[in-house]
């Protein structure tokens, strides 16, 4: 079926590489892109380089938060599927404000325009970090939301008001969440690029607290899959757990990343803890599994240690980012 899609925060780490793979040579045929993105410090259009000048994208520069752009974008759109966010958790702790302006107020704005205009699919990206902390097991759809930080409870927020939009108006919504996601093209303020570039310019491995705050690890090409899985096949009002399944530590991570660039756990340096840290996430993805037929294709340890190789190769695209950690 052809499509035309609103891809909302389409020149950030995940979005662009959805829409790389929308528009990609093994992409779903009759389908169009346009990105709204507002570009802030996360944003970066040389993401799209691999599909720039492609004939079915469109790039937006603009605010998911302003009213009179996404209903005319939402006009001429069959469906959103909706990336844009304030991502970075430690950036909600020094000041939520804008957290909650764009991750709640921006898909509110975006579920109303869809109403209005008839939008036939609307997914809403959220996170594993919506169920707060886990002790043990892991996270199902059903289970409780229990956000710590400014920026998952903003997640939480977004998701009730979108499956509130399901609900009430029946609007055809379909949540998310997904693991801590790694890959190419990711700002060096999140954890995977953080330690790279940290260890690539000869610094100490930053790690928070004791380190033993366990993640799981999700490649951004398995999020991609899922994601469009859920767009093309999933229910509506339905939520989709997608992780990654591999489970580590903070300081795990770290060690992984000393051995593949040859350097001993001397240059780990623990850093106070960040502010009300959860100790642990975990999801169960066997909804979307069973439903869609979901499973991580990547295998954690080559990848890892190629997407530490691309950051050695592409210190030109994340080197001028440091100025924003
Ligand atoms: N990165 C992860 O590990 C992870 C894990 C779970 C969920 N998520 C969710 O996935 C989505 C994408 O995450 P990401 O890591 O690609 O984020 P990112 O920070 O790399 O990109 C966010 C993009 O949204 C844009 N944006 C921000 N505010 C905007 C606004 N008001 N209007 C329009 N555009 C705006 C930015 O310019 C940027 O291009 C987010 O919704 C995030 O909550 C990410």
């Amino acid at each position: 079926m052809t499509s035309r899609i609103l891809v909302t925060g389409g020149a950030g780490f995940i979005g662009s590489a959805y829409v790389r793979a929308l528009l990609g040579p093994a992409g779903p045929p009759g389908v169009s892109v346009t990105v709204l993105d507002k570009l802030t410090y996360a944003g970066s259009l040389a993401r799209l380089d691999p599909v720039r000048g492609h004939p079915g994208l469109t790039f937006v520069h603009g605010d998911v938060c302003d009213a009179v752009t996404v209903r005319r974008l939402a006009a001429g759109h069959d469906e959103i599927v909706h990336f844009a966010a304030e991502s970075h958790v430690d950036r909600s702790i020094q000041d939520g404000t804008g957290f909650t302006h764009t991750n709640v107020m921006g898909t509110h704005t975006l579920l109303d325009a869809a109403l209005r205009h008839g939008v036939r699919t609307f997914v809403q990206i959220s996170t594993d970090e919506v169920y707060g902390s886990i002790p043990e097991g892991a996270a199902r759809e059903e289970d409780p939301l229990r956000p710590s930080s400014p920026y998952a409870a903003s997640k939480a927020a977004a998701d009730l008001v979108a499956l509130a939009h399901h609900h009430t108006h029946g609007l055809d919504v379909r949540v998310t969440r997904c693991s801590n996601n790694f890959g190419p093209y990711q700002h060096p303020e999140k954890a995977v690029p953080r330690f790279v570039a940290t260890l690539l310019t000869g610094g100490d491995l930053p790690v928070y607290g004791d380190g033993r705050q366990v993640r799981d690890w999700l490649h951004v090409d398995d999020h991609v899959r899922a994601v469009e899985l859920v767009r093309t096949a999933g229910r509506p009002g339905q939520t989709y757990n997608i992780g990654g399944g591999t489970s580590l530590t903070n300081l795990d991570l770290a060690h992984r990343l000393l051995r593949w660039c040859g350097a001993g756990p001397e240059r780990i340096t623990h850093v106070e803890d960040r502010k009300g840290h959860d100790r642990r996430y975990a999801v169960d993805h066997g909804k979307i599994t069973a439903e869609l037929g979901y499973r991580p294709r990547v295998g954690f340890e080559a990848a890892l240690a190629a997407t530490a190789d691309w950051y050695r190769t592409h210190r030109a695209w994340w080197e001028p980012l440091l100025e924003s950690v």
